[in-house]
């Protein structure tokens, strides 16, 4: 047991050991009579008296289909009632100088209504897509609330992505109306929002007939008439009721990298996805009245959504809110905001640790963190190491960390270690949440027992599970349930101790794990080739110090061209250009061919291992059309 880090004793929890494993069993035994109990945790217009009705083969997924509920009263309104006062959100600009914003809940609901009425005004109804791309920034928060209240669907964008990247995601789901800011700023750096808005819309054939602008920064930006509108001019006070949705009805579409080039538009519905991120918020983070919750990502991720927008404040949670980056204005930053705003529970990703980390430990030590009282981290697996660092440096060894395995996919937390119930195992998740049915299969798919190394599969459905993907149910039932007929395939390698703790060695598809960010090669590689120079791309990942993963492309050009370090740059341009930064490649290696069997499928195994620098381990190169290429592309790896 020598692996394993005991939490403190802790006098309060919402979980004990024992408690949890009664839960978990429960939740196996009768989830139906356990999750209808759970639902209780929101207000219900109609309370539902189903629980799940599902099936994977066929494909179909509803939970508690016949009550009715809006999820922004839950997020909102009903705190009027005993914590109308308490503080919701506290904004932290990312200059350290900027103006910090408090709202408590009769502000936060006061500012919903307001931002409502201006969709209302801007003619959102419904059931319509509106797509969002904005800074952190609690109007951010409030658009997406507001959607919740009228019934529309948000589709959040992160702001690193391109004005292509943008359009690409209005077209898909035929969105009408975006909200942006005239911009964002990220450490030293302005975020150009409106400006990309413009050519997403100005430049491609969408449908957008609304463009609802936040002013922000103050920039000057172009409003075009008719279409743009500043939301001070739309917003009102008038009362803006909650529409009544059924559970099943659409929450919001957020989009996704696979293995196949196109991003995919998980759907997320109302009911199901409430109690999910209510739940685990309430257990995970083991949250009680008086914290101050802060997590670090993005409203463009679905961390964004389950663990900013709706999970702390379905559970009324206090939380902060980051406009900026870790590293600026120094490597400090997150410990001066934890020390400023006393944050008691800390959620971030293992990018971010790792990057901090290489900083030393005084950028830490400089702040007063007495506060903390519980860390997690999510996104990516996380290294023993800065498990350790984050836990001893940060957390003072005081501070249980919860390692949170989850998707985009699963809407909320699937696999983890509860802080006042379990011992905690540097490197690994840890154990199911209740509800969470977890199976190890080997490639043939069958199940593997005890401590085991497999395909990670869920077998049974929970209340937080995407229903489909926008548009495209065949290739959400392609995607996730027919690797292995009747399970949910997560796509994620992974390995079970003899405790039974789970631990995450990464994907198994061609996704990338950028920091935290998911990426996939078809994606990056589709992007190369629109270079008039480049014939064929192939993408694949390598071990990065600081991201995980870095991106490493082979590309082979045009007929008679040769590869230098301007082409370099512009490919790195053109990536950026159709993806955004968050693709930017590592390494571009240059090569007159790729490694192909004589039926010209592409030996990607082989292109991995030299990414890697695992030369020694190349495996069986015999059906390659040309043995000799792999010399060749070894003698031509790119380092650095
Ligand atoms: C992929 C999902 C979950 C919200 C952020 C990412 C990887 C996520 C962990 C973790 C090891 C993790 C998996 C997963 N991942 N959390 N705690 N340990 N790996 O959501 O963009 O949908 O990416 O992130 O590979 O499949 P996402």
């Amino acid at each position: 047991m020598s692996e394993f880090v005991q939490p403190p004793q802790s006098t309060v929890t919402n979980c004990t050991a024992q408690d949890y494993e009664a839960a978990y069993a429960r939740s196996l035994s009768d989830p139906d009579v356990f999750w209808l109990e759970h639902a209780q945790r929101l207000d219900w217009i109609t309370p539902p008296t189903k629980g799940g009705e599902w099936s994977y083969d066929p494909v179909e997924i509803a939970w508690f289909a016949d009550g009715t509920l809006n999820l922004c009263h839950n997020a909102v309104d009903r705190h009027l009632a005993d914590k109308a006062d308490k503080t919701a959100l506290i904004f932290e600009p990312n200059d350290p100088d900027g103006e910090v914003r408090t709202l408590t809940y009769a502000q936060l609901h006061a500012e919903v209504v307001r931002m409502a009425n201006a969709l209302k005004a801007m003619g959102v109804t419904r059931g319509a897509r509106v797509t969002l791309y904005m800074p952190m920034v609690v109007e951010g928060v409030v658009a997406m609330l507001a959607c919740a209240r009228i019934g529309a669907v948000h589709s959040v964008v992160f702001g690193g992505f391109s004005p292509e990247a943008l359009a690409g995601r209005i077209i898909d789901c035929d969105s009408e109306f975006v909200i942006t800011a005239d911009e964002g700023r990220r450490g030293n750096k302005p975020i150009p929002l409106k400006v990309s808005v413009d050519a997403a819309v100005d430049e491609h054939d969408t449908r957008v007939k609304g463009v609802l602008v936040v002013k922000h920064t103050g920039a000057d930006v172009a409003m075009k008439d008719g279409r743009d509108h500043w939301y001070a001019d739309l917003a009102s006070d008038g009362d803006c009721p909650c529409e009544p949705m059924n559970a099943e009805d659409p929450l919001f579409i957020l989009y996704t990298s696979g293995s196949t080039g196109k991003p995919k538009g998980l759907l997320h519905t109302t009911g199901g996805y409430g109690v999910w991120t209510a739940t685990t918020f309430h257990y995970v983070f083991d949250h009680q009245p008086d914290d101050i919750f802060w997590c670090s990502a993005d409203i463009g991720w679905i961390t964004g959504h389950s663990y900013v927008t709706y999970g702390p404040l379905l559970n009324g949670a206090s939380q902060v809110i980051f406009e900026g980056v870790p590293n600026y204005p120094d490597h400090g930053r997150f410990w001066q905001v934890v020390e400023k705003h006393k944050v008691s529970i800390f959620y971030t990703a293992p990018t971010a640790i790792r990057a901090l980390m290489r900083e030393g430990d005084d950028f830490v030590t400089a702040h007063d963190r007495s506060s903390l009282r519980l860390l997690g981290t999510v996104g990516e697996p996380i290294n023993p190491e800065a498990w350790r660092w984050y836990h001893r440096v940060v957390g003072e060894g005081r501070c249980p960390v919860v390692d949170t395995w989850w998707q985009t996919e699963t809407g909320g937390v699937m696999l983890t270690t509860l802080p006042g119930a379990h011992a905690m195992k540097p490197g690994s998740a840890g154990l199911p949440f209740f509800g969470v049915q977890p199976q190890l299969v080997d490639a043939e798919g069958q199940m593997l027992e005890g401590a085991a190394e497999g395909n990670l599969c869920i077998t049974s459905s929970w209340p937080g599970q995407a229903r489909t993907i926008y548009g495209d149910h065949d290739r959400f039932v392609q995607t996730y349930f027919s690797t292995y007929k009747g399970k949910y395939f997560t796509s994620d390698g992974c390995q079970r101790d003899a405790q039974g703790y789970y631990r995450i060695t990464g994907r198994v598809d061609d996704v990338i794990n950028v920091s935290g960010h998911r990426m996939g090669t078809a994606e990056v590689e589709s992007a190369l080739v629109l270079h008039p120079k480049v014939s064929e791309a192939a993408v694949v990942a390598f071990p990065h110090d600081i991201k995980g993963q870095g991106i490493y492309c082979y590309v082979t050009l045009n007929a008679g061209l040769e590869g230098s370090d301007d082409l370099a740059a512009e490919l790195r341009q053109q990536v950026r250009k159709e993806i955004g930064p968050v693709a930017t490649p590592d390494r571009i290696h240059f090569t007159d061919d790729l490694p192909k069997t004589r039926s010209g499928k592409i030996m990607r195994r082989i292109l991995r291992k030299i990414a890697e620098n695992d030369h020694g381990s190349l495996g069986d190169t015999s059906t390659l059309a040309d043995p000799s290429l792999v010399d060749r592309l070894i003698e031509g790896r790119v380092d650095g």
